[in-house]
């Protein structure tokens, strides 16, 4: 049987998943207390849902069922979705029939959703665009074009308004020309951050949020303790994050949602919060993913004020035969979970000795 992950870092995801305003602090459990009189007027929630990676494999269906059914039975209903990317499991190696195939699913068990959302796209979300493409770049649908039709975007960047606040979504996918075919890079490019300073600008004063698929800051490498893993590693964080980042700052953008990395993480920055949700499908399906359960993050804005929880929703991972890795790495997880519990109550023991 599997032991509970909240049951090893319940302290840590209190800590974590605390309502945090912009610039301060506050109590996620009061979420709903303080904020009273005109605040509850106009306060809404809405949620970032990021990195389903829907597929047929590993019972994944299911898996996204129940996330939607989650967001679904939430008590106070969210406003909309946000999605943050790779919302199918891969275009970039996979055969074209099978991507089309995952883009009907995505949409089919995304239609379930009691409330509407809005697309974001991540680097699996492009066909082909990489050494292991399998599809001819004379394609019609190569690149973005059968997920932008899919979706009915006219772009891949774009923005909205909701009850006061501005939303921008921002397309972390960049195509870089090389002899004989693309290949894509983790940034936003000149054109598009040009169109983000004026956007922003045009909404004037008005609380902003944005989401992206790769972060702006993605701290792995001082998460795992690996002094030679590159802050800037070329795949887990924006080549441009110092450019977004000073046009975030000076715009009054409070909150940038983020994915990719599929662990949740916050850090703060010149006023802006930084906000990775973890991945709706974990591992791929296959469990937590370094630490991480399969959740969503509930954004609630009230006033000009934003606090967010991390959530989880109820999923056992339910692998394929041939996914032997993936089996491996939850026993060490569940060992590593048994070793922290054990520490910890040697440690507690020691302490009620004394
Ligand atoms: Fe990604």
């Amino acid at each position: 049987m599997l032991i509970p992950r909240r049951e090893v870092l319940a302290g840590a995801c209190a800590a974590g998943a605390a309502g945090l305003l912009a610039g301060t602090r506050d109590d996620a459990a009061t979420a709903d207390g303080p904020h009273q009189s005109s605040e509850a007027i106009d306060s809404f929630t809405f949620v970032h849902l990021t990195d389903q990676h829907v597929t047929h494999r590993r019972h994944a269906p299911e898996g996204y069922r129940q996330c939607i059914a989650s967001i679904n039975a939430r008590k106070q209903a969210p406003d909309f979705v946000l999605m943050g990317g790779d919302m199918v499991f891969d275009g970039c190696y996979t055969a074209k029939e099978d991507y089309a195939n995952q883009i009907r699913l995505f949409k089919e068990i995304t239609s379930e959703l009691k409330c509407p959302w809005r697309p974001c796209l991540g680097n699996h979300d492009v066909l082909g665009w990489g050494a292991r493409e399998k599809v001819a770049r004379t394609d019609p649908d190569y690149g973005k074009n059968m997920i932008l039709k899919s979706l009915e975007l006219k772009e891949p960047y774009y923005s909205f308004d909701h009850k006061g606040w501005h939303f921008v979504v921002l397309d972390s996918a960049y195509p870089a020309e090389g002899d004989n075919r693309i290949s894509q890079e983790p940034r936003l490019g000149a054109a598009q951050l040009e169109w983000l300073g004026y956007d922003l600008g045009a909404a004037g004063d008005r609380p902003k949020i944005a989401v992206v698929h790769v972060a702006a800051f993605c701290n792995v490498g001082q998460i795992e303790g690996d002094p030679k893993r590159l802050a800037m590693d070329g795949s887990m964080v924006l080549w441009d994050t110092k450019e977004l980042r000073k046009i975030l700052e000076r715009h009054n953008v409070r909150l940038l949602l983020q994915g990719h990395s599929h662990r949740v993480e916050d850090t703060f920055w010149n006023n802006v919060w930084y906000v990775t949700s973890a991945g709706a499908s974990g591992a791929w399906w296959a469990g937590s993913w370094t630490g991480s359960d399969p959740g969503y993050t509930v954004v609630r804005c009230a006033g000009d004020r934003v606090c967010w929880t991390h959530e989880t929703f109820r999923w056992e991972p339910r692998l394929d035969p041939q996914d032997a890795v993936e089996r491996q790495r939850i026993a060490e997880q569940q060992a590593e979970r048994i070793e922290q519990l054990r520490l910890r109550d040697l440690e507690q023991a020691s302490r009620q000795a004394r």
